[in-house]
């Protein structure tokens, strides 16, 4: 649970580093901030929902999709394409709040 808690602090950090990076046009930061991105997302699979409890599979598939989302955004922010990225960048965002509408308190 305390895992679970600092990923989604690592998350945000993550995300507002990048988006700032992405703003500013700043290709190397922007490709680092996407892999923190990835990295933060290790052990996932043990992280459990504190809210709606039994539907575990369903938070996993948030995980999930959120998890390929990402992969897919830091490699269009390491090929230094920051157009594309700005998009991925959205996907990710929504795949990060359509889980907090679910499972978020
Ligand atoms: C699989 C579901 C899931 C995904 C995906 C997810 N979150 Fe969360 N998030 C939660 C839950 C559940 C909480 C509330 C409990 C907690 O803090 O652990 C939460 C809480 C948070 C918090 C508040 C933490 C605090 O200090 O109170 C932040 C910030 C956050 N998430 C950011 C993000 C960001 C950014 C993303 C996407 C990059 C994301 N989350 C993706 C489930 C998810």
């Amino acid at each position: 649970m305390k895992a679970q808690h600092a990923r989604m602090g690592n998350f945000k950090a993550a995300m507002i580093a990048l988006g700032e990076a992405v703003i500013r046009g700043n290709k190397v930061d922007a490709g680092k901030h996407a892999s923190r991105l990835t990295e933060a997302l290790a052990g996932y699979e043990k992280d459990v929902p504190h809210k709606n409890v039994s539907r575990i599979k369903e938070f996993q598939a948030f995980y999930g999709e959120m998890k390929k989302r990402a992969v897919k955004l830091a490699a269009d922010a390491g090929t230094g394409n920051l157009r594309k990225a700005a998009l991925s960048y959205g996907r990710v965002l929504e795949a990060c709040v359509s889980c907090h509408a679910k499972f978020r308190n």
